[in-house]
């Protein structure tokens, strides 16, 4: 061990990996509609705009979005973090989680799930690879619309460190001068 490092359980590493933005899954399925939180998701491709999300298999909206093939990812602020929390805390099998919890549900363009009216962005998701579900219930969807606040810029977003604990995204630095034109 070197030295002024600890040992550090490897099932904790997600307070360092684990980027966020905390995100609201949003789905619908035969008149049904739910809300998930989230936070084990990647971006895998610019264009086409591909997303890879962990959505467990004893989740109720594991199921709306298995047999939709649809979803809405969207980006709260720090406004909602209790909603935040709750909603990833209860299973929307026995509750309407818009009514719980006050969102607003919109209807969205393109897919059947609603988007929330008081996230910041909110992005229109299709199932385009199924292919690692069953292993690692692991989706990939494309983003085919996104829906973006004008203000602000730079949203106070969630970003989770395990055991209840969240970091705030914060101060803004650029560095785009030192980028290469096609890294940007
Ligand atoms: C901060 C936070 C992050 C979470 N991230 C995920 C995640 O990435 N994938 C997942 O399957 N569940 C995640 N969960 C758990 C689900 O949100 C939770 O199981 C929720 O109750 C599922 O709701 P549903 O059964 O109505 O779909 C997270 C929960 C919290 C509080």
């Amino acid at each position: 061990m070197s030295k002024g490092k600890s040992d550090f359980p490897v099932a904790n590493i997600r307070r360092y990996l684990e980027p966020g933005p905390i995100v609201l899954v949003s789905s619908a399925w035969r008149g049904e509609r739910n809300i998930m939180t989230m936070g084990w998701h990647t971006v895998l491709e610019f264009v086409p705009a591909l997303v890879g999300c962990v959505i467990s298999s004893g989740n109720h909206s594991f199921d709306l979005i298995r047999r939709s093939g649809e979803c809405v990812i969207n980006v709260p602020t720090t406004a909602l973090t209790n909603k935040v929390v709750g909603i990833g805390n209860c299973s929307g099998a026995s509750v309407d989680k818009f009514k719980k919890f006050r969102l607003t549900a919109e209807p969205a363009e393109k897919v059947g799930a609603p988007l929330i009216a008081e996230c910041h962005a909110k992005f229109e998701c299709k199932l385009n690879d199924d292919r690692l579900v069953e292993q690692y219930n692991f989706f990939i969807f494309e983003v085919v619309k996104a829906h973006v606040a004008r203000r602000p810029k730079y949203p106070q977003t969630l970003h989770y460190t395990g055991d209840g604990v969240f970091m705030v995204s914060g101060k803004i630095i650029s560095r785009k001068s030192l980028f290469r034109p096609g890294m940007l």
